[in-house]
């Protein structure tokens, strides 16, 4: 037990471990409570009880790439495609808005119907509607001139999940096309435009090691984004992976904590991917750490489309409820919504 609480003790103070002290605490349970306790009282130290919420509009479902994991790649034939117009998604910001919503998060798969033209014009008019409030791109790979463009026209925020940093464990979850290489050089650009940026990865993904997962946590020191998003990876049966198992609860928890002790001053969402594998796992992502709950606020008849992985909660007759549910969820886990921006602190 003492050994147990001095890694975890070293972790929190140095903020970093060797790659067998990692490989050590991310293949077993043992340290899990001490993990979890240690990052909840920096999250406290740091942020308080307050939880961020981003209000995600999830605009097209069209996707030109092909990633094996996902149930929107442009393969997958069995998918009832859509696109929002400008006012739907103003409208749905409104809406937001109304509903105490700072930060509107603009999600969709890599769309050519989307110019920048297209994408400016859009940030412009929320940005003109409701000042205030941050607004975030996550909409993929795109060129640096691209990114400047949007940053220019409002966008302060841009996620985009580095998926795996390791190139050969990249080229096993997506087709030559990709590469862990370009993306990662995205990350950089999108830091040097000014965005607050967030990166992150999928937890038990194929073919996934312990090493892969080591490499994750030594490419986001590198990067320092302001803000990491992880989840399981689960299995969508219209896709190469229809055979593969889903990553676990406990392993996303670890790392959860993990990255708390790692980047004090993160944003961590504790993701709708964490509450589709467990009834209770944004709950316990909150207290493991996480600080960041993004509900849905897309048209209710488009949001069983946005199909990444299968059973995704909050698509059904309640979905039109997910902002009172979640402070409820918040609450009941110890901790509050807050209305504000959520920036990050550093
Ligand atoms: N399971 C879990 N997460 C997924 N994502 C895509 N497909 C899946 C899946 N099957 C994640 C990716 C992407 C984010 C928007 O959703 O990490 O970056
Ligand atoms: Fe969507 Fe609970 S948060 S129904």
């Amino acid at each position: 037990a003492n050994e147990i609480n001095a890694l975890v003790d070293r972790l929190r103070e140095q903020r970093n471990l060797s790659d067998a002290e990692f490989k050590t605490i991310l293949e077993t349970d043992a340290y899990d409570a001490a993990l979890q306790k240690a990052a909840d009282e920096v999250r406290r130290t740091h942020y308080g009880t307050d939880v961020y919420v981003r209000g995600l509009i999830e605009f097209t479902n069209y996707c030109k790439n092909n990633c094996y994991y996902c149930g929107i790649r442009r393969d997958n034939r069995n998918v009832t495609r859509y696109r929002l117009t400008k006012e739907e998604i103003l409208s749905c910001c409104a809406e937001g808005y109304d509903l105490g919503f700072r930060t509107f998060v603009l999600q969709g798969g890599e769309d050519p119907f989307y110019t920048d033209d297209l994408i400016c014009e859009i940030v412009a008019a929320i940005h003109a509607q409701h000042p205030d409030c941050a607004i975030t791109l996550s909409i993929g790979e795109k060129s640096r001139e691209s990114y400047r463009k949007y940053f220019d026209a409002g966008a302060n925020r841009y996620l985009l999940r580095h998926e795996t940093a390791d190139p050969e464990h990249y080229g096993k979850l997506h087709p030559n096309e990709l590469s862990a290489l370009h993306r990662q050089a995205c990350l950089f650009d999108l830091k040097d435009i000014g965005y607050q940026v967030g990166s992150g990865f999928m937890v038990g993904s194929p073919y996934q090691t312990t090493e892969n997962l080591i490499s994750d946590l030594r490419f986001l020191q590198k990067l320092q984004p302001d803000m990491i998003g992880i989840g399981p990876y689960i299995t969508h049966a219209q896709t190469p992976f229809a055979n593969e198992k889903s990553g676990s609860l406990e392993l996303t928890l670890r790392l959860l904590s993990i990255l708390r002790l790692l980047f004090p001053y993160a944003l961590l969402p504790s993701t709708t991917a964490l509450g589709t594998i467990h009834p209770q796992g944004r709950e316990l992502g909150l207290k493991a750490g996480g600080n960041v709950v993004m509900p849905n606020l897309s048209p209710v008849r488009v949001r069983k489309l946005y199909e990444l992985y299968e059973n995704k909660i909050c698509t059904g007759e309640e979905a039109a409820q997910c902002r009172g549910c979640l402070e409820q969820r918040v609450k009941s886990a110890g901790y509050e919504i807050v209305t504000a921006r959520g920036d990050v602190k550093r």
